[in-house]
């Protein structure tokens, strides 16, 4: 596969690109210029897999005419409008098509633009709740090591990335963070480990008893943490965070931007693993990667503490975006919901997934592999390190691409998260060209 080099009448300095060591990428630009089904074309015509859907967004597949056609519709019709003080129909559908799949007692919508967005607005709902009841006083919020939330000052201070802090420096004030839940006796294991971890979401109980649970906005985290290489939580762990926030009166946040619309077999993680959080964030699949968009569900109470002491004319919540459900996004989140009914593509994926993950768990007889992890369709192998952290996994996402699969890697760890329309014989060949780069490197 030829790694296309610019050409000089394309100045490719001049687009500053987000996490992507950019000085390298212009010696040799992996561009995708086409995509189609489970497939994407490169500048010189040739043809590679896609495992990882995207980026976790597009589990229909490319290019699905439904979406397109329904986008150019809107744009026909009303290509925007002001979201401040005005509505557009198709965003009051959307809201009433997310509660046919949410769990039930989440059946308040705000939209957003982005998952960094969604989460943002999450956790200032939280703040704004305990404020309406009287409780100003609970600023804290609680995140978890690993865990991965977007880029916005909230979201990167909640999340447990080192590196944020490294570049950013102290983040929020009154943040503080649960451990991660990896733990070395699920080594190897794929689903919920059979091996403890539920004193892990202790954490938040020493958290409560130092910091004092009247201080507590909130506790976020994702089900399964995604972006740092798919952390399933431990048996009855997410159980325990909830019974912890339901004794203190925490709101619990999910951030099911990778989790959600059928990742894990289930709408979404909180179905997956029969916990209900307070408050949810989605984003990636919500248009099927067509259109930037996301979404922020609430329970009922929730949003209505916040109107309680709003005056009946006031902005209850002073809060939204210019492209807070932006019509055309509006119209390609409908056309993908009702792509993945219409096509059954949740239970889809589950079908999918025990073959996906047996193929993940076979990754553990290769010796660079030094662990493997998985469920529904998010799978991971840990690569033992190379001549320095991040090299061997960056080696393996550019020999994968120049033999045609493009799949995603976090340090020294690989993810793949593969379309719900994958074939079983396109899983074989995205494997096939994964064992061969790895029995190489
Ligand atoms: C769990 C989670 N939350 C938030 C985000 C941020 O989403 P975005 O990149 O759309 O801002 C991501 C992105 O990967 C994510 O995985």
């Amino acid at each position: 596969m030829s790694q296309a080099t610019p050409r000089s009448n394309e100045p490719l300095i001049h687009h500053w690109m987000p996490f992507t060591p950019n000085r390298q990428f212009l010696e040799a630009p992996r561009m995708l210029a086409r995509a189609e089904g489970v497939h994407y074309w490169n500048s010189a015509g040739e043809k590679l897999l896609d495992g990882i859907s995207g980026l976790y967004t597009t589990p229909a597949g490319h290019g699905r005419r439904e979406i397109r056609e329904a986008v150019a519709k809107q744009m026909e019709e009303l290509d925007f409008a002001p979201p401040f003080q005005f509505g557009v129909p198709g965003s009051f559908r959307l809201a009433h098509e997310l509660t046919r799949i949410l769990p039930a007692p989440l059946s308040r919508v705000f939209f957003a633009g982005s998952g960094s967005e969604a989460v943002e607005t999450a956790l200032k709902i939280a703040i704004n709740y305990h404020r309406a009841r009287g409780q100003g006083q609970r600023q804290r919020l609680i995140g978890r090591a690993r865990g991965y939330h977007g880029v916005n000052f909230a979201g990167w201070s909640v999340g447990g990335m080192v590196k944020n802090r490294e570049a950013f420096g102290l983040g929020l004030p009154g943040v503080a963070h649960l451990r991660h839940t990896h733990i070395p006796e699920n080594r190897h294991v794929i689903g919920q480990g059979p091996h403890g971890g539920i004193d892990l979401a202790d954490d938040l109980q020493r958290l409560i008893d130092l910091h004092g649970a009247d201080t507590i906005a909130a506790c976020i985290v994702e089900p399964i943490a995604g972006s740092t290489g798919i952390l399933v939580p431990p048996v009855d762990y997410l159980q325990r965070l909830r019974s912890i926030c339901d004794k203190y009166g925490i709101l619990l946040i999910f951030d099911e931007v990778i989790c959600g619309f059928g990742r894990t077999g289930y709408p979404f993680a909180a179905q997956a693993f029969g916990v209900t959080p307070d408050i949810m964030t989605m984003a990636k699949a919500i248009t099927n990667g067509n259109i930037p968009m996301a979404a922020v569900a609430v329970r009922e109470e929730i949003q209505q503490a916040i109107f309680d002491v709003a005056g009946p004319d006031a902005i209850e919540f002073f809060h939204g975006y210019t492209y807070s459900a932006h019509p055309v996004a509006c119209a390609a989140a409908l056309a993908t919901l009702k792509l993945y009914r219409d096509e059954d593509l949740f239970a889809r994926a589950a079908t999918m997934a025990p073959g996906f993950l047996a193929r993940i768990a076979d990754l553990a007889h290769l010796p660079c592999v030094i662990d493997t992890r998985g469920y529904g369709l998010l799978g991971a192998a840990d690569l033992a390190p190379g001549a320095s952290p991040g090299a061997r996994g960056f080696a393996v996402m550019r020999r994968c691409f120049d033999q045609g699969l493009v799949l995603r890697v976090t340090g020294d760890t690989v993810i793949f998260s593969p379309m719900f329309i994958t074939s079983e014989d396109q899983l074989d060949a995205m494997f096939t060209i994964l064992r061969r780069v790895l029995e190489t490197i």
